[in-house]
């Protein structure tokens, strides 16, 4: 540095062209326009922060491109002890969103739904892989002495305990929220149950049973056959869902308060969350008929309770499933299409019923109520001399509200669901390339990358020794004792 000094001071003078002089001074004003243009951005950033203040402690804004922040969940453990699917949905969102989900599984045998439906001999099933990507699995006999002290180890070492067995059978491992607590008051205790506190609260439950006790089943179907369950696991997946938004607030609270706490998401509540509509109806059904039901328009009396409305649509802007070309040997050439007010009109025209925009019995959303099934059946002669494609390439650029019934196969061949990630292929040791769903939350700055479910206990020496601090050979140890591997079958039995 000091020799830089004494060069620049015994320097002569250098004589420089006009020319060069000329643009020296303009690549001086360049470089001086640059670093502005820089450092706007930069006090325009200084300048919000004072405007909205420090935000109660937060750091200040990372400098680094949106996406390479890392993680939503970065720096979160879950000791995911779910089976079946309510509760691996709702840890394999904590995954999708960073979390270290380490799966919990009974020795040799595993979540049971590892052998459930299984379509690929002695792979994991599509059922299991589907829902536990992104953990990591440890083998763990709960009721095994060592198997014990491994869990009391992972109860110190992680945020948030999820689990969704039956009720009392976490006590009656010894897991109890104030064993757990007192073992790490900073835990979080997670579980689904089928019902909460009350008459049920013991019951052993499943999806269907939950749409059932949840106002799903009741209100779903056609009025005049039995209810109906859906193919939406809204008891299940919903219900992880659910779960899964109680712990991320969990979580922010601790930030205050420091200490965990429990959070029960109940699947008949899940249910009910998702079916509110359903029980806005139950109340407006004392203060007269439900006139957007196509029963009204039908002129059958209400009874007491909210009817099954077929495929009317839940809001205020009646709907309908109308068949569309090829229907007689394709069972999905279906459209769902609204007859939105706003676009009454262009529908009237589209359809070649341009009379229906002043004829006093149609230009109303009121005077078209009790004629709903009659103007479906209009429109769908219509949409029966187009595919469900071309009748979304009619109706999308005319503002007409509707939707293709798309079926399994042509979602999983979906190129955009692909490229946003929502549809993902991935590959296992096992069973070879499969499709799964990615994360369907979208964040700017956590990309979710989608891996595969983990073998049985894949993990669990890795665990042992990078987690919970055990040394090599005290691993090796717990290795054969049993506490993480399947009990040797007696000879006569294993025959
Ligand atoms: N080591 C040793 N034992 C283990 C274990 C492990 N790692 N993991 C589980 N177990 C034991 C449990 O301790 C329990 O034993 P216990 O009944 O003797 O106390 C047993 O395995 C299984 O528990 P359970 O939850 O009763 O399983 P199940 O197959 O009989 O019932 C459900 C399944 C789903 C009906 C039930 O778990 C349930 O109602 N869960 C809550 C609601 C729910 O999530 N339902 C939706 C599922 S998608």
């Amino acid at each position: 540095m000091a020799a830089r000094k004494a060069s620049k001071k015994t320097r002569k003078p250098v004589k420089k062209s006009p020319v060069k002089a000329k643009a020296a001074k303009a690549a001086r004003k360049a470089v001086k326009a640059a670093r502005k243009l820089v450092a706007a951005p930069k006090k325009a950033a200084t300048a919000a922060l004072k405007a909205v203040g420090n935000g109660h402690g937060l750091p200040k804004p990372s400098s680094k491109p949106f996406g390479q922040a890392g993680k939503a969940l970065d720096g979160v453990r879950v000791l995911d002890f779910t089976h079946v699917q309510s509760g691996p949905t709702c840890t394999q969102l904590l995954a999708y969103m960073g979390a270290d989900v380490i799966k919990v599984e009974r020795p040799g045998v595993g979540d049971i739904t590892r052998g459930q439906l299984r379509d690929v001999p002695g792979a994991d099933s599509l059922y299991f892989t589907m829902l536990n990507g992104n953990k990591r699995s440890i083998t763990i006999d709960s009721k095994h002495p060592k198997g014990k002290e491994i869990l009391e180890r992972l109860i110190r070492h992680c945020d948030v305990l999820v689990e969704n067995f039956a009720p009392g059978a976490l006590d009656r491992m010894g897991l109890t929220w104030e064993y757990i607590h007192k073992t790490n008051p900073r835990m979080i205790v997670a579980s689904v149950k089928g019902f909460g506190p009350g008459p049920y609260e013991d019951c052993k439950v499943y999806e269907n049973i939950a749409q059932c006790a949840g106002g799903s089943a009741s209100t779903t179907g056609f009025r005049e056959g039995p209810p109906l369950v859906t193919g939406s696991q809204i008891g299940d997946s919903g219900t992880g869902l659910h779960l899964a938004f109680g712990i991320v607030c969990a979580l922010h609270q601790r930030n205050r308060t420091g200490r965990g706490q429990k959070v029960l998401a109940a699947m008949q509540d899940g249910v009910l969350n998702l079916c509110r509509v359903k029980l806005r109806d139950q109340q407006r059904l004392a203060h007269g008929p439900l006139k957007e039901y196509s029963q009204y328009g039908e002129g059958v009396p209400f009874g007491k309770a909210v009817p099954r409305a077929g495929n009317d649509s839940g809001g205020g802007q009646p709907g309908w499933i109308l068949k569309c070309k090829g229907w007689e040997s394709d069972p999905d050439a279906y459209i769902y299409f609204i007859t939105q007010a706003p676009v009454w009109e262009k529908i009237c025209d589209l359809i070649g019923k341009p009379e229906w925009k002043t004829d006093p019995d149609y230009a109303t959303p009121p005077a078209r109520l009790p004629r709903l099934k009659h103007i479906f059946a209009t429109i769908e002669q219509w949409t029966m001399t187009k595919t469900k494609f071309e009748v979304m390439e009619l109706c999308n650029p005319l503002d007409i509200p509707v939707g293709p019934i798309l079926s399994m196969k042509e979602i999983a061949e979906d190129d955009s669901l692909r490229a946003t990630g929502t549809v993902v292929e991935v590959d296992h040791p096992t069973r070879g390339r499969y499709l799964t769903v990615g994360n369907p939350v979208k964040m700017s700055d956590s990309v979710t990358e989608v891996t595969r479910s983990p073998l049985l206990g894949e993990h669990t020496e890795e665990i042992l020794t990078k987690v919970l601090g055990y040394g090599a050979k005290e691993a090796a140890e717990i290795m054969t004792s049993g506490a993480t591997t399947a009990p040797e079958k007696p000879k006569a039995a294993a025959a």
